[in-house]
């Protein structure tokens, strides 16, 4: 074992050894599932969040760098000038305790490990509820907006084997990542590329549906309402919104005990929840907004939201 796995052992004195061996990964191993370490890391994270940061800080070194151009110019689209324009806030206040937050070269393997945390970042979830809501249409494009490690890109990938499906993300080196397990997954109508989605480089009326998942919860109110514009911007007429995002609870306070739960991680979500998801989608021009996935389930972390661009 080596130094930095050794330091990491003293912090999980009350676990058992097979729980705290950390397993060295490398670009070929990296898409295992999730070690005993690494979901004993979760675990800390809710019980003992300062140790466990102490502890993400060192790990995070031991990980495989996504590292390229520093322009980005190997991940932007082909018609588009490196670098992209990156919003502020993404940069100076990193979410999840991650240092430098998605930005960080080393961050896509704890951003693939979280997708088991999360109801809408588990690919059999997200396979079950796209197809429910949207099984019976026959979309040709469909944009996947914050796409992180691409779970929910190639799922919608699979179930419309027809369709060009594309994947962005502000994170040059998640959208790395997200190209080599492309590979792995031979996933040949899927693409990955660093965009702004508040600002995109399509053209208008170009998609069927545009899509994100846990997105907007992250920035500031004003960067969200600009990503709802831009997706209505290149939705076509008749074009479908869809977004699974955190649960915007019914009561005031529920929505204030969520927002405590989990404010050090996610420092924007107060602002989420002032945003109110439901009723911003209506305020970017949406009609028929419905919500197929809610609090009817009691302990989910997420909702599931459609609407559509109206034709006239
Ligand atoms: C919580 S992660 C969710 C990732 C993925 N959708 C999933 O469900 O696993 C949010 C992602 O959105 C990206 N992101 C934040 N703001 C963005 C923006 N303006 N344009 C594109 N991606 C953005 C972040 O870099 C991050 O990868």
């Amino acid at each position: 074992m080596n130094a930095t796995a050794r330091i990491m052992l003293s912090g999980f004195t009350n676990l058992s050894e097979a729980e705290i061996e950390p397993v060295l990964l490398t670009k070929q191993t990296i898409f295992q599932e999730n070690t005993a370490f690494e979901n004993s890391l979760f675990a800390l994270a809710h019980q003992q969040p300062e140790q466990a940061i102490k502890l993400l800080n060192q790990w995070i070194e031991t990980l495989p760098s996504y590292d390229g151009p520093v322009d980005g110019s190997d991940v932007v689209l082909p018609n588009v000038k490196a670098p992209i324009d990156i919003p502020r806030h993404w940069i100076e206040k990193p979410v999840h305790f991650i240092p430098n937050g998605f930005a960080n070269p080393k961050a896509p393997r704890i951003i693939y490990v979280a997708r088991n945390q999360y109801f809408f970042c588990q690919e059999q979830n997200l396979t079950e509820w796209l197809w429910k809501v949207h099984g019976a249409k026959s979309p040709k494009r469909i944009l996947d907006m914050g796409c992180g490690t691409g779970t929910t890109t190639f799922v919608y990938g699979e179930l419309f084997p027809n369709a060009d499906v594309i994947g962005i993300d502000l994170s040059a080196p998640l959208i790395r990542f997200c190209r080599d397990w492309k590979a792995q997954r031979a996933a040949d109508n899927v693409s990955f590329y660093q965009e702004n989605a508040e600002a995109t480089h399509w053209a208008d009326n170009s998609f069927d549906i545009v899509h994100f998942t846990y997105l907007v919860h992250e920035m500031p109110q004003n960067n969200a309402r600009k990503i709802l514009h831009e997706m209505y911007r290149l939705l076509k007429l008749g074009g479908t919104f869809s977004a699974m995002e955190v649960m915007y609870d019914q009561t005031a306070e529920e929505r204030e005990a969520r927002v405590s739960r989990s404010r050090t991680a996610e420092p924007f979500l107060e602002e989420y929840m002032q945003l109110n998801l439901p009723t911003a989608i209506g305020e970017a021009g949406f009609k028929y907004i419905k919500r197929h996935y809610d609090n009817k389930f009691p302990s989910s972390d997420g909702m599931f939201l459609t609407a559509l661009k109206p034709t006239s």
